[in-house]
């Protein structure tokens, strides 16, 4: 390798504790790219588009709270980031900036991995922000039939009258049966690990649970689904899948997933 490296860089507040630079790191060493990752934390999108475009920064990824805010102040934004609502993913292609999202593949892709045909499959999907928007648009692309579920009725009932399907509100989740149950809210991360979206007697409502936290692996739903005879599915692949996807936008060539789901792995298990 000569020349000078590549700059990639994670986009948000706070970035301190994300795994991606570990992940995007390994990623690039192992396919022997000359580019580094860093974080650079921004107070709003604005910002975060001024400092980009005045650095030599290739590309990176947009995390919270700058998801939706970028969409209006990319140059360019991918019809599926259109649809979302939310941008993951940019790319500086000679000073125009594109957006993208790849947190829906990750998903699709995770779920895929587990399940062999899912088209027809109905997915209650918990929560009604960005991740749950990435969930829908995903789960609808691959034919199957969502169901949202959310604590606050309207952010609910407008993700599911925009994508056209049914909305239940979390109360009533004991009336919904699925093939899987996807959640999408916080409830559960770190530190507060002790807490579950969702009462245990529902969990026989549903053959798969999926939670897209990965930190802890094993969430208190997923352990409780697993108890209660669910197949469960953790969040370190759909983390993986969406992070090899960047890597394909930023660079043209396909990501060494295993070595990335080892080191972040490896990562959360210290
Ligand atoms: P993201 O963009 O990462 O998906 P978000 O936009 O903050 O995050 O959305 C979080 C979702 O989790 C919301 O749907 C939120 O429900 P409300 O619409 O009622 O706010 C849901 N959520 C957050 N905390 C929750 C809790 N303690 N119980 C149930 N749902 C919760």
């Amino acid at each position: 390798m000569s020349g000078k490296a590549e700059t990639f860089a994670l986009v948000g507040n706070p970035v301190e504790h994300s795994l991606s630079p570990i992940m995007h790191n390994a990623a690039f060493r192992v396919m022997g790219i000359n580019a580094r990752y860093i974080t650079l934390r921004a107070d709003t999108a604005a910002d975060a588009v001024r400092r980009i475009a005045a650095s030599d920064i290739r590309g990176g990824s947009i995390t919270i709270p700058h998801k939706v805010a970028m969409v209006g102040c990319l140059d360019h934004i991918s019809d599926s980031a259109k649809s979302i609502g939310a941008v993951n993913t940019f790319v500086n292609r000679d000073g125009v900036l594109h957006g993208d999202n790849t947190d829906w593949i990750g998903i699709v892709r995770s779920v895929k991995e587990s399940m062999t045909a899912i088209a027809g499959k109905t997915v209650a999907i918990l929560g009604a922000g960005g991740a749950a928007r990435a969930a829908v648009y995903g789960m609808k692309k691959e034919g199957c039939i969502p169901v949202i579920l959310n604590r606050t009725e309207r952010n609910g009932m407008k993700l599911a009258e925009e994508f056209g399907c049914a909305y239940h509100s979390l109360g009533d989740i004991k009336a919904v049966q699925a093939d899987i149950l996807i959640n999408t809210t916080p409830v559960g991360m770190e530190p507060e690990t002790d807490n579950s979206p969702v009462s245990v007697d529902v969990l026989k409502n549903f053959t798969w649970v999926m939670d897209i936290i990965y930190n802890p692996l094993r969430t208190t739903l997923l352990r409780e689904a697993e108890t209660a005879g669910c197949s469960i599915i953790n969040g370190l692949s759909m983390f993986v899948h969406q992070g090899a996807e960047q890597i394909r936008i930023w660079t043209d060539r396909a990501a060494p997933d295993e070595v990335m789901k080892e080191v972040v792995a490896k990562a959360l298990n210290r």
